[in-house]
């Protein structure tokens, strides 16, 4: 620019009239192209979000790089459509796997100053897209539940609240859930707010409770089927597996492909069977029983497992909670069928047995009650709910 505004007096300088000629023409070239590269830069200014540098640098720091060394590339971040205290952060993952994110959530995290609530694919597997929350914000110790929390839709089951969102569940989707953690981690008080939900909805519940009652109180009694003992919890199996196969037999017929099609078909009201099982690991460990319990234990298994693969398209479900879902206590056959996984405060190893990965070690406080996280890495606090309520 300043060439160019003092052209006249450089042109003045040369009084013979030799260098004007060239002076002309180098002016006239170099404005050209540096109003083209200006150009181009400011449109690379505009395209990068505000603090994409930063961001990277950051996340260089803190180690998070692929193996060529490279950080990923902040590509937008926007405030979240649907929650507007939420900030979505899109990301060139420059070739480092999700799984990997979720693993450095915590460098993540202390690098960008924030605290991420999820973290997602997005556009195939081009995009990586993280939800975060402010770094201060955090959970309640507690969330008392209110009958406004009931969701409408049929059959969707409400466990609690992520900074997300509200965290459900739709049984006719995913039928089966394992509810894992250690002792104190708010299993049953999660099982209960779930069967409280099903009763609501008018589905029929099963429960098996070997605690003696201490769990399930007399209000609970009056409302479902309870199993206290080995024999009436095979029986009541027996019951469960052969309405399995009547309502088999009935969707053939009439060409229904599930409970809900066959439901709005007929005009006929089946309810959904949910059968419920606190302490999974205690009824179903065979270590030291004699040979006749044995058998009883393998008969129930079996049940469990026909319910686990079939029970979906029927209506009828499960759910398992445990302390302990190693492999050779619950056989692979009922576990793999369960795939809504819900892990409460656990080391690293029942994390791995619960949820294939050890996210709820690493993200659930050792003092935290009633927080879960789900395979996908969703923290949330559940709702606590009083029995004084059902
Ligand atoms: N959602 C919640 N919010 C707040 N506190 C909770 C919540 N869930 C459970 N708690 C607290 O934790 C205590 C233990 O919960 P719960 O009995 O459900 O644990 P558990 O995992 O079933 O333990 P165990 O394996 O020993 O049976 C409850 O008495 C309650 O005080
Ligand atoms: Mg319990």
């Amino acid at each position: 620019m300043l060439v160019w505004l003092f052209r006249g007096r450089l042109f003045a300088l040369d009084e013979y009239g030799v260098l004007s000629p060239f002076m002309q023409a180098v002016t006239d070239i170099s404005i050209s192209m540096y109003a083209i590269l200006g150009f181009f830069l400011l449109l690379l200014l505009l395209g990068m979000p505000n603090g994409c540098t930063a961001t990277r640098e950051g996340l260089l720091k803190a180690g998070f790089t692929n193996h060529a060394g490279e950080a990923p590339f902040l590509i937008s971040k926007r405030k979240d459509s649907v929650n507007p205290d939420l900030t979505v952060w899109e990301f060139d993952p420059c070739g480092i796997p999700l799984g990997e994110w979720e693993d450095k959530r915590a460098e993540i995290e202390t690098a960008l100053n924030i605290t991420i609530a999820k973290i997602t694919w997005a556009e195939g597997r081009k995009i990586i897209r993280l939800y975060s929350a402010p770094a201060e914000s955090d959970f309640p110790a507690m969330l008392p539940w209110d009958d406004k929390y009931l969701s409408p839709e049929n059959f969707v089951l409400v466990l609690g609240q992520s900074l997300t969102g509200p965290v459900t569940v739709n049984l006719a989707h995913i039928p089966h859930i394992l509810l894992g953690g250690s002792t104190g981690s708010g299993k049953s008080v999660l099982l209960k707010l779930l069967l409280m939900q099903s009763l609501r909805k008018g589905a029929e519940v099963y429960i098996s409770d070997f605690k003696g009652g201490v769990d399930f109180s007399e209000v609970w009694h009056d409302r479902c089927h309870m199993c206290f003992t080995e024999e009436t919890l095979l029986n009541t199996l027996d019951r469960l597996t052969a309405e399995l196969e009547q309502r088999k037999a009935r969707l053939a017929e009439t060409g229904c492909a599930n409970l809900d099609i066959y439901n709005s078909a007929t005009g006929e009201n089946l309810p959904r069977l949910i059968f419920a099982c606190d302490e999974a690991a205690e009824v179903l460990d065979k270590t030291g029983r004699s040979k006749e319990d044995k058998e009883l234990l393998s008969k129930i298994e079996n049940r469990l497992a026909t319910i686990a693969r079939l029970g979906r398209a029927f209506g009828i479900h499960l759910i398992l909670a445990t302390q302990r879902p190693d492999a050779n206590i619950i056989p692979g056959q009922i576990k793999n069928n369960l795939d809504f996984r819900v892990c409460g405060r656990a080391d690293n190893v029942l994390s791995q047995i619960i949820l294939d990965n050890t996210s709820a070690a690493e993200l659930i406080p050792k003092d935290a009650r009633g927080r879960f996280v789900l395979s996908d890495g969703t923290v949330f606090q559940g709702y606590l709910f009083n029995e004084e309520q059902l």
